[in-house]
């Protein structure tokens, strides 16, 4: 059994923003979501979040139900934010609780997994690292190996400040313990602060082992204050997203030059060229090929298919095998069969699009009346002359033909030629106008 308490309650100012910090995204979804995504992932019998800043704003952006909230105001220090958590934490028995903050987005279970399980139920376990720049963290004192203390930047001694071990704040301290001691906490330091960091001398002073684990990566433990190290742990992420989809087999032109903001699913063979965009839930099958500056957004592309360059596929997007999408077409709402192209400048939105289906340049539906959507349906094998309007709702039959600057306000029968079009004139003896002399 475990608890985890994730501390949110701070304001954040170096953000310099309204949004609260931990609601900051990172790959498009909140620093606090990644985090909860994390503790989830461990199966804990309660999670607690200590919010403050910012609260109820933080409570609706998450909507979890079986979250418990609790509020620490004033903020008075790390250890009095855990002490507003203990009420919600499941207590019977009493559990292991695993520490967490809601603006270090990047850690992971397998760092955590290994904490808790050197934690055990009966010792405190500290999340340390070795850094060649400690400053501003708190430090690992020990004495003759064992972990005696740790003591904040704000409060050591030059003997003190030279120790590299430094506390990343992550820990899992035993539940009864935790109850015991935060209630004995002090304040007499350096910013006047209740410092969780001052549970490792009490569990000392009981004779409690205290024990250290080390994440397996130095950003894992990186925390977010400004816009610079929130952008910093963006890279980092996408770096890894990049690099898991090459491990996947996808080919990346740059893997410096994509952006996952959710799920992308691929298949085998697929490559993606530079400045793609992802978002929501993508799926690519098999031999897909995304060309350059793409943006796609819960989409389905079928085996074969290729998209780009500039294209933009939005929620809704279904495409088959072999469908070619060009430069600057957006495909909305809609679904796009085996071996259709639509390869430069147009807009598909809610729309069913058949087989082999030619969509030339320009072509527009006309889906919105400015009130209601409707849909536009083309059947397989059509082919739309260029700089086309398809007023919804209309169909277009199997097999027909629409001339170039066709305005489709009625469905055009199958396997024939509509043209809505004036036809052309051409006027014998016309002159141009010329330009006339002043005065
Ligand atoms: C803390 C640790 C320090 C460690 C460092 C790692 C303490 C006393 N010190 O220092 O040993 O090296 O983290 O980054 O714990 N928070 C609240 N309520 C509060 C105070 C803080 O929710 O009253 C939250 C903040 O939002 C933040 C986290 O706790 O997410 C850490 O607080 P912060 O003041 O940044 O801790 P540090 O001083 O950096
Ligand atoms: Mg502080």
């Amino acid at each position: 059994m475990l608890n985890v308490v994730i501390l949110a309650a701070g304001q954040g100012k170096r953000m310099r923003s309204d949004l609260p910090k931990v609601l900051h995204p990172i790959a498009g979804k909140p620093m606090l979501a990644h985090v909860l995504d994390t503790a989830r992932a461990l199966v804990p019998a309660q999670v607690c979040v200590v919010y403050g800043h910012g609260g109820e704003q933080v409570r609706t952006a998450l909507l979890a139900p079986e979250l418990a909230w609790a509020l620490q105001e004033p903020q008075l220090g790390t250890g009095h934010a855990v002490l507003q958590a203990l009420p919600h934490l499941d207590a019977v028995p009493p559990a292991p609780t695993l520490v967490l903050y809601g603006d270090v987005p990047l850690i992971r279970a397998t760092t955590l997994r290994r904490l808790i399980e050197v934690a055990g139920d009966d010792k405190l376990a500290l999340l340390t690292a070795h850094l060649d720049n400690p400053h501003g963290y708190g430090r690992i004192v020990r004495i003759d190996g064992q972990v005696t203390r740790i003591v904040e930047e704000k409060d050591a001694d030059d003997a003190e400040r030279a120790i590299r071990e430094i506390n990343t704040g992550i820990l899992v301290a035993p539940g009864a313990a935790l109850a015991r001691w935060l209630p004995q906490l002090g304040n007499r330091n350096a910013q006047g602060e209740y410092y969780l960091t001052d549970i490792v001398a009490m569990a000392v002073a009981e004779g409690m082992d205290v024990v250290t684990a080390h994440p397996d990566a130095h950003w894992e433990t990186e925390g977010v204050n400004s816009k610079t190290q929130l952008a910093m742990l963006e890279r980092i992420h996408q770096r890894n997203i990049a690099e898991t989809l090459m491990e996947q087999g996808v080919t990346l032109a740059d893997p410096a030059r994509i952006d996952v903001r959710g799920e992308l699913l691929c298949g085998r063979d697929v490559f993606i060229d530079v400045n793609c965009v992802f978002e929501g839930r993508v799926v690519l099958g098999d031999g897909v090929r995304i060309n350059p500056n793409c943006v796609i957004q819960d989409a389905v592309v079928g085996p074969q298919s290729i998209i780009g360059p500039f294209a933009r596929l939005r929620p809704g997007a279904t495409l088959a095998e072999d469908v070619h999408i060009g430069n600057f077409v957006e495909v909305k709402n809609s679904t796009i069969a085996a071996h259709s192209k639509a390869n430069h400048l147009a807009y598909i939105g809610d729309a069913t699009v058949g087989s082999r289906v030619n969509v030339g340049a320009g072509t527009i539906t006309c889906n919105y009346d400015g009130a209601n959507k409707f849909r536009t349906v083309i059947e397989d094998d059509v082919f739309i002359g260029s700089d086309t309007q398809l007023v919804a709702p209309v169909t277009v039959g199997k097999g027909a033909t629409l001339g170039a600057g066709t305005t489709l306000t009625r469905d055009a029968p199958p396997d024939q030629l509509t043209v809505s079009r004036p036809k052309q004139i051409s006027i014998a003896g016309w002159k141009r106008p010329v330009k006339q002399k002043k005065g």
